[in-house]
Order: C-alpha cells, then sequence, then structure tokens
C-alpha cells in the first residue's frame, strides 16, 4: 500500500509514473514538522536496519551516517563525504516496523540516519514544497517492488552492452582507438565497446567529432563493428559558446539555455571553456538536446555515456572576478607587506586564497544565480538541482524514441535523480584505484537496484590514482556480475587497459567468465526490469529470520539463483563468507574447468586466487551457463549447459537484444538440468 502526501507546491519531478491519490492525514510512520521547512523524524529501535539512497557513502545498512542528496561533482569518495553525483530520496526502515519512504523534493535534501542521535532518523530540507510517499509490504523485499512499480519500468540496454568495454580519458586519434581494438583483439581479450572520452570532439563541443583526426567517422564506426566493436562516445552536459558553432547558435536563437534572472544566458567554464547548459527541465530544449544525438546515430552510434550533469561548473566569470579581487589584495600585502588591506578591511592570508580558488568550482553561489525556464516561469536552479542529470538523459532517451522508435541503445549517466532510471543507467563516477572502492561499489549495488538503476557499474580498476594488476583482476573478477562492466582510467593515470601488465592469461580467463555468464546475467537483468525485481539484493531480503545474515555487507544476492563474494583485500588468498543456506561453491578455474564444492550453512573460509572467479549457487538451483565467445555477438546459445543441482531448472529469458519485443512470451523458456556442466 502506497501513501501519498502532499505539502506546499511541489515542483513537478515526474520521478513517479503511477497516478496516486494525495491521502489528507498524517503519516503511520513518524511525524512531519513543517515549523522550519519540512522535518520527518522517526524513532529507530535498535534492531532497525535503513536500506535505501542508491548512490550512497558508506553501509548497505544506511545508519549512523549523514547523507544530503545533492548532486555533486567530487571525485574524492572519501568516508567522510555526504553527496556524490546521484539523488536517490527512496530510504527502506526494516525492523520492529518495516516501511518504505520517497521524498520526492529535488533540492537539497538532508537524511540524517542516526548521526546526530543514535535512534533518530530525520529526513529535512529548506522548503516544505513536495511529495512525501510512505510505502508499506509484507516484507522490504515487497515495498521496493512497489515503489518501482511506481517509479516506471528500468531501462533496458540493448544486449551487446552486457559485454565488456575499455575506456581511459586520453585516447585521442584514431590510432588509439584501433591500437585497443587490435590488442584485445590479438591477444583474443573478449570485448564489446571501447569509449570516446572527450578528445574525440572537436575542441570539447558536444556533437562534433574531430574531423583532422577521424575524418569520415562513419567509415570508422562501420569498421570498428566489423570487428565486433561499437564505439561510445561521451556528450558533456555545457554547449561551448562559439560563433558558427550550430549547437550554440540554435540554443541561442531559441531561449533554450538556462538564464540569469534578467534572462541572458547563464555562463560557466567547464572543459571546453565557458558554455552555456541547455535547459533540459524545459520541454522544448529537452526535445531539442535529445534530437542533436541523431548527428552521430547517423553515422552509426548506437550508445553514449552523458558525463559533466550535476552540472559540474569549473567556474563562472563572477566567481574569477571575486577571485581576482581576492588576488589583487593579496599580492598587494606581499608587495606592501601592509597589515590591513584597504578595500577587505583585513590581510588575506594565503590560505583564504587557496580556500577562494578551490571554491572557484561547484560554488553553490552560482547555483543560486541560474534558472530553468519551466511552463513560462523562471525556476532557480538550486531548487531543482537535483534534476539536471535526470533530465540530460531523458532528453537523450526521448530523443531515441523519435530517432529510431524500436531500437534499444546503450545510454549511462553520471549524475541521477529517480525518475532517471526509466531512461539510462548510471556508472559511479570518479572513483579511485583503492580497494576500499571495490567494497563501496559492492555496498552501493544493490541500494541503486531499490531505486531503480540496474544498468550500473564502476569504473573497474579504478578512475584516479594509479592501479596494480591484483587491484585490477579482482576489480574485474566483481565487475562480471555488474550489468556494466567498464574499464575506465583518468588522463594521467597508469595505462590499465587489461594487455598492460605482461601475461594475459588472466584477464582473457576472467573476461571469458563474464561471457560464459552472459545468458544468464542478462535474462536476471531482464526479470528484474520486466517484474520490478532487484537484480543485487542484500542477503537480509531473502533470509530475514536470520540475523547473521543482516549484518553481511560484503557479499550479495544476485538474481534468485546465486550469491557473489569478490574479493576486495590486496595480498589476500582467499575470503571469509557467510553463508546463509547450504550452496554450491563454484570457481571458474583458468584452464576452462569448474570447481565445484557444497557448503553447509555457516562460515567458511574460501580460497580465491587471483585468476578465479567465484560464485555460489542456492540450493536446489541452477543457471545457465554457455561456452566462452569474444564477444556478445559470437556467444552460442546451442552451448549453454546448466549448473548448479540436480533436478533444478531455471526459467530463462532471451531476445533479439536489440528491439523491444519484451512482451513476447517466445521470450521465454524453461531449462532443466537434465543438461549438466
Ligand atoms: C569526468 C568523468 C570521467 C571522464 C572525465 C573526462 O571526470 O567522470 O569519467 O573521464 O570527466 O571527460
Amino acid at each position: 500500500m502506497i501513501q501519498k502526501y502532499q505539502f506546499g507546491t511541489p515542483f513537478a519531478t515526474e520521478a513517479v509514473v503511477e497516478e496516486i491519490q494525495i491521502s489528507q492525514g498524517k503519516p503511520d510512520y513518524g511525524t512531519v514538522s513543517l515549523e522550519e521547512g519540512f522535518l520527518f523524524s522517526y524513532s529507530m529501535q535498535e534492531e532497525d536496519i535503513v536500506y535505501g539512497l542508491g548512490e550512497a557513502n558508506r553501509g548497505i545498512n544506511k545508519r549512523g551516517y549523514c547523507y544530503i542528496s545533492d548532486c555533486a561533482d567530487d571525485p574524492n569518495h572519501t568516508e567522510d563525504k555526504l553527496s556524490l553525483y546521484g539523488a536517490h530520496n527512496f530510504i527502506l526502515v526494516s525492523g520492529r516496523e518495516t516501511f518504505g519512504l520517497f521524498v520526492d523534493y529535488p533540492g537539497k535534501l538532508t537524511f540524517d540516519i542516526g548521526y546526530d542521535c543514535p535512534d533518530l532518523l530525520t529526513v529535512s530540507c529548506a522548503r516544505a514544497d513536495l511529495d512525501l510517499y510512505v510505502l508499506e509490504g509484507e516484507s522490504p523485499a515487497d515495498i521496493v517492488k512497489q515503489f518501482r512499480k511506481m517509479i516506471g519500468r528500468s531501462y533496458i540496454p540493448p544486449k551487446f552492452a552486457l559485454g565488456f568495454g575499455q575506456s581511459r580519458w586520453g585516447y585521442k586519434t584514431k590510432e588509439d582507438f584501433v591500437r585497443v581494438a587490435e590488442n584485445y583483439r590479438k591477444n583474443h581479450l573478449p570485448i564489446d565497446m571501447i569509449y570516446m572520452d572527450i578528445d574525440y570532439m572537436e575542441e570539447y563541443k558536444d556533437f562534433t567529432v574531430n574531423q583532422e583526426e577521424f575524418g569520415d567517422f562513419s567509415a570508422f564506426v562501420e569498421a570498428m563493428k566489423e570487428k565486433n566493436i561499437r564505439l561510445v562516445p561521451i556528450i558533456d552536459a555545457g554547449v561551448k559558446i562559439e560563433e558558427g558553432y550550430p549547437v550554440y547558435e540554435e540554443g541561442i536563437a531559441q531561449g533554450y539555455f538556462c538564464v540569469r534572472e534578467d534572462k541572458t544566458p547563464f555562463t560557466a567554464a567547464v572543459w571546453p571553456g565557458y558554455t552555456h547548459f541547455p535547459d533540459v527541465l524545459n520541454p522544448k530544449a529537452r526535445a531539442w538536446f535529445g534530437e542533436k544525438y541523431r548527428f552521430l546515430t547517423d553515422m552509426g552510434i548506437e550508445g553514449f555515456w552523458n558525463d559533466m550533469n550535476e552540472p559540474a561548473i569549473f567556474y563562472t566569470p563572477e566567481g574569477i572576478e571575486e577571485a581576482k579581487g581576492l588576488m589583487k589584495a593579496f599580492l598587494a600585502d606581499q608587495e606592501t607587506d601592509a597589515r590591513w588591506d584597504t578595500t577587505l578591511g583585513e590581510k588575506v592570508t594565503f590560505l583564504q586564497l587557496r580556500g577562494q580558488l578551490e571554491e572557484l568550482s561547484n560554488r553553490k553561489k552560482d547555483y543560486e544565480q541560474f534558472y530553468h525556464q519551466v511552463d513560462g516561469k523562471l525556476i532557480r536552479h538550486d531548487q531543482v538541482h537535483n534534476l539536471f542529470g535526470y533530465n540530460m538523459t531523458r532528453a537523450a532517451g526521448e530523443g531515441f524514441a523519435v530517432i529510431d522508435p524500436e531500437k534499444r541503445f546503450l545510454m549511462f549517466s553520471r549524475s541521477s535523480y529517480i525518475g532517471m532510471h526509466r531512461y539510462g543507467g548510471i556508472w559511479m563516477g570518479d572513483n579511485k584505484s583503492w580497494w576500499s572502492h571495490i567494497l563501496l561499489n559492492i555496498k552501493m549495488l544493490p541500494s541503486l537496484n531499490m531505486c531503480g538503476f540496474l544498468y550500473i557499474g564502476a569504473d573497474l580498476g579504478g578512475f584516479g590514482a594509479n592501479t596494480s594488476r591484483d587491484l585490477l583482476l579482482r576489480w574485474l573478477a566483481l565487475g562480471v556480475f555488474t550489468p556494466l562492466m567498464r574499464n575506465h582510467a583518468a588522463i594521467g593515470t597508469r595505462e590499465q587497459e587489461c594487455y598492460q601488465f605482461g601475461n594475459m592469461d588472466d584477464f582473457r580467463h576472467i573476461l571469458g567468465v563474464r561471457y560464459r555468464l552472459i545468458p544468464y546475467l542478462y535474462s536476471e537483468l531482464m526479470k528484474a526490469a520486466l517484474e520490478d525485481e532487484l537484480y543485487f539484493r542484500p542477503l537480509a531480503f531473502d533470509y530475514p529470520e536470520d540475523k547473521m545474515a543482516a549484518q553481511v555487507e560484503d557479499q550479495l544476492l544476485l538474481g534468485r539463483e546465486c550469491m557473489i563474494a569478490p574479493v576486495y583485500t590486496q595480498n589476500a588468498a582467499g575470503r571469509y563468507v557467510y553463508l546463509p543456506e547450504r550452496m554450491k561453491f563454484i570457481k571458474f578455474l583458468p584452464d576452462g574447468t569448474l570447481f565445484e564444492e557444497v557448503l553447509e550453512k555457516g562460515h567458511h573460509y574460501v580460497e580465491i586466487a587471483l585468476n578465479e572467479v567465484p560464485l555460489f549457487i542456492r540450493g536446489g538451483k541452477c543457471i545457465p551457463v554457455a561456452d566462452a565467445a569474444e564477444c556478445v555477438e559470437a556467444l552460442d546459445m546451442g552451448t549453454v549447459k546448466l549448473l548448479g543441482f540436480a533436478g533444478a531448472s531455471y526459467r530463462m529469458y532471451d531476445d533479439d537484444g536489440v528491439h523491444k519485443d519484451y512482451e513476447n512470451p517466445g521470450n521465454w523458456k524453461i531449462l532443466e538440468i537434465s543438461k549438466s556442466c
């Protein structure tokens, strides 16, 4: 059951697609105060677990810390960070009372989950203009299912997007891409996609391709496709200000950019230098921006990643002016060694100056000085800040539906809000080559699924900082299971393509396991999307009576059949796992064979070498596994065998992976384990 409560005049985020009547009374859980903005408070019991918040820091159980929904371009995902790139305002309290809460509010929103006061959960924001949804159900899984139905079907990628992708910020020339493709293909390292970061463009201008480097781009895209490799270009939020650049000129002529209060276009610097932001909250501007993707789809491109769409601001002309003033005062102090500066009243310290320069990026002040034009009204950006990435990706999704209505395009975004899950997936932004970030990656997965995001993954190997061979291998062994499996790294870091570390056998094997598992992973992803289910779940969802299962944060259930337990510690020969029931422990060994052992419920230490992929199959279940292939196209479904327990059967989904023929009953098959691996 879902109750909707409305406060003030909410902005229509369109996160929710189901029509729900507004309830008049008070929510059955907690209390709401409107004395100062909006404040929801709930007293937690000791045993309560709080799930949700999608792409957020820390644990699967969110208790004990504070989280702020305020989409942020922050590449330092340390434990103290309160905001990451997404704003996913759904939580689920599970314990003495079990209920879900979705706060549909597009501005800055704070979840204090026992931080200020250990037993108190509060959700607060400055303006009481929002829709509050309270969900009740039989179990956490049931509540999530109702929530997912309410927010609409999750984005479904084309099947090729289940393959492995290589990316690096720094590939510039055609030769760079050809070299990557050749190294993968010649070494028989499976791959389906190579990502194009900002350098493929002409001076970082969206919907352009550097002519000097790429010449006949369509022919290049086609030549890559002949190798079964799709090129996937990036699109950034900011449109470069440049006379003669059609996207800029059209945007200006039509009034499709975000504006200052005086309705002149708002200017912010990002990669291309000064840019304007497309006003993707305005449906006409959104349709215009979405149509622009056609420039690349006409050249054979079938997938994109949307970036810098918090939207990130390096600096604004206003910020620069302020910094200049401070710099002038600082320099004057240096020259005269004056104690006091006449304009500022006191001496400018180096720390102040440094702070000012650092704070030029993503300044609150800047987000308060631009506006969206929606239904003839000016809406100040900070009040709807968390909707930008969502609507940029929605622009693309709506554009694709016009460009080729029956075709599935690959799309994922950095910034997001609930609602965007209908148009694309996400990657988790600029993580680091740190072991702790493998664990953070694991913990975000089920939380993101709860909020509707299914096509998800982190930069494998780590984006910032230098990776190491073992870190990459361990992270890939987790990435084998994430729908988006992409190795991506920042410019200036150690090269981390799978062929950079000498002997490639281990990489070939791990990537091969991904392809062997695609029949299962694809089927489970499709079930999760079509049936509003979770692809990744915390153990406690399926073993509610098991107190130990509720504690586990480094193992996940995958689909109905499996549990994963990745290794995320350096120099570890294996790891401890907790089995909430009897399971079959499987290791995909580098020689192509399997290690199989049935383990009883309880704690175990399992050995897992760097080149092995571990997997646990639940009692009485089985999964379909194919022979390895070097791309999705080459997967032979005729080789599918079932792996697991004798007598088990599996309900498998498969389709052409290209079109939207989801409801066809012919896509489903029941497989029985008479055929065993
Ligand atoms: C941002 C993105 C990253 C990309 C870089 C350059 O930092 O998060 O993935 O490589 O910009 O485009």
